[in-house]
C-alpha cells in the first residue's frame, strides 16, 4: 500500500449518469491515482442509442467491481479515503440512483462524508487534472451528448451560464446525423474519423444564429438540413458522398462553437479558454480551437480524450473543490435527473 500523507485529501469518485460505470481515486483534486471506466457502448449499439433500463441494470452489475478496481489500482483502502464524491445529476434517473445509493452505502459503512457533484461541473473540472496551473476565471465550452453550454467559470464550483442550446446538444446532432448516413452509435467518433476523408466545404449547411442571446446554440436546423440533403439526393437518384456530408456537417458545428466561444472569451476579457465533454475529443474541433486561440492570444486548455467523455476522475476533481469549500451532503442525497448548474 502506498503511504499517504495525512494532509492529503483523497476522493473516491463515482460516475454513473449515463452509459459509463466509472470510479476513480483523485488526490488533492488534480492527481489521478486510478481511473476505471466500464463502457456500456457495445451493449447499447444495436439499439442505436442508450436504453435507460439496460443502463441501470448494467451499472448495478458492474459498480462494485469498478470501485474495487479503482481502490486497488490507486493502492489505497477505504480507510485512506477522505470523502466520496458522486454524480447526482443531471442524467438518467435510474442510472444516477445506482451511483448515489452506492456512495451512501460506502459512506455509511466506512464513516466518511459524501459530496454530491453536478455532472457538468465534473466535465469542466476535467481540465484541472492535466493543467496544474489552470485556475479560474476562464470560459469553458461544454459539449456532450446531453449538453451544449458556454460557461464562465468565475471560481471553483462557481459558474455563470452564458449560452446554452435551444434544442439538440452538439453530441446529439453528431449521433443523429451519423445514424442518418448509416454510421451507427455513438456517432461522434465515427463522423470524426470519416470527415478526415471528406471536403468540409462540399455542402453549404446552415450556421444558426439566435437573435435573443448571441451565445446560445441551435443544432436542430442543421440536423434537418442534413436530412433534407440526404432525402433530396435519394429522390434524384444522386450518389451520396458520406465523407463529404460528415465533413461539411462537422465543419458547420465547429464553426458555430468556435465563433461563440471566442466571442465570449473576448467579451469577458478571459485569456484562458477550455473545452469539455465528449464532443471536445473531436480532433478537428481541437485543431480549430487551437488555431483560433493562438491567433487571439488566448491560452487553450483541452483534456485528453479519456477525460472528455464520461469518467469519474473529473467527478473527483470537482468533488475535491466542493469538499474543501465545506460542502457535505446528508443521507437525503438523491438523484436529480434535471439538476441545474
Ligand atoms: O460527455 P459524454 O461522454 O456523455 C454525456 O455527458 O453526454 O458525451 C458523449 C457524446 C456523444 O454524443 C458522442 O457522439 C460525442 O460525445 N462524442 C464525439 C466524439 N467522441 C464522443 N463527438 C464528436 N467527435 C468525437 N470524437
Ligand atoms: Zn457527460
Amino acid at each position: 500500500m502506498e503511504q499517504q500523507n495525512t494532509e492529503d485529501v483523497l476522493i473516491l469518485a463515482i460516475e454513473s449518469s449515463c452509459d459509463e460505470t466509472a470510479a476513480s481515486v483523485v488526490k488533492n483534486g488534480r492527481e489521478v491515482l486510478s481511473n476505471i471506466i466500464y463502457s456500456q457502448i457495445a451493449l447499447h449499439e444495436r439499439f442505436g442509442g442508450v436504453v435507460p433500463e439496460i443502463a441501470s441494470r448494467k451499472h448495478i452489475e458492474k459498480i462494485n467491481q469498478v470501485i474495487r478496481q479503482a481502490l486497488e489500482e490507486a493502492e489505497v483502502s477505504l480507510q485512506d479515503i477522505t470523502a466520496i464524491a458522486v454524480t447526482y445529476g443531471p442524467g438518467l434517473v435510474g442510472a444516477l440512483l445506482v451511483g448515489v445509493a452506492e456512495a451512501k452505502a460506502i459512506s455509511f459503512a466506512a464513516g466518511i462524508p459524501r459530496v454530491g457533484v453536478h455532472h457538468i461541473s465534473g466535465h469542466i473540472s476535467a481540465n484541472y487534472i492535466e493543467y496544474p496551473d489552470l485556475e479560474p476565471p476562464f470560459v469553458c465550452l461544454v459539449a456532450s451528448g446531453g449538453h451544449s453550454h458556454l460557461v464562465l467559470v468565475k471560481d471553483y464550483g462557481d459558474y455563470q451560464i452564458l449560452g446554452r442550446t435551444r434544442d439538440d446538444a452538439a453530441g446529439e446532432a453528431f449521433d443523429k446525423v451519423a445514424r442518418a448516413i448509416g454510421l451507427g452509435y455513438p456517432g461522434g467518433p465515427k463522423i470524426d474519423r470519416l470527415a478526415k476523408e471528406g471536403n468540409p466545404d462540399a455542402i453549404p449547411f446552415p450556421r444558426a444564429k439566435i437573435a435573443e442571446n448571441e451565445y446560445d446554440f441551435s443544432f436542430s436546423g442543421l440536423k434537418s438540413a442534413v436530412l433534407n440533403y440526404l432525402n433530396g439526393c435519394r429522390m434524384k437518384g444522386e450518389e451520396i458522398c458520406q465523407a463529404d456530408v460528415a465533413a461539411s456537417f462537422q465543419k458547420a458545428v465547429i464553426d458555430v462553437l468556435v465563433e461563440h466561444s471566442l466571442h465570449a472569451s473576448k467579451a469577458f476579457s478571459c485569456d484562458k479558454f477550455a473545452i469539455a465533454g465528449g464532443v471536445a475529443s473531436n480532433s478537428s474541433l481541437r485543431e480549430a480551437f487551437r488555431k483560433e486561440c493562438e491567433k487571439n492570444h488566448i491560452r487553450f486548455y483541452h483534456p485528453s480524450p479519456v477525460y472528455c467523455t464520461d469518467n469519474a476522475a473529473m467527478i473527483g476533481a470537482a468533488g475535491y473543490y466542493e469538499y474543501i469549500r465545506g460542502v457535505r451532503h446528508g443521507w437525503d442525497l438523491n438523484a436529480v435527473p434535471g439538476l441545474k448548474l
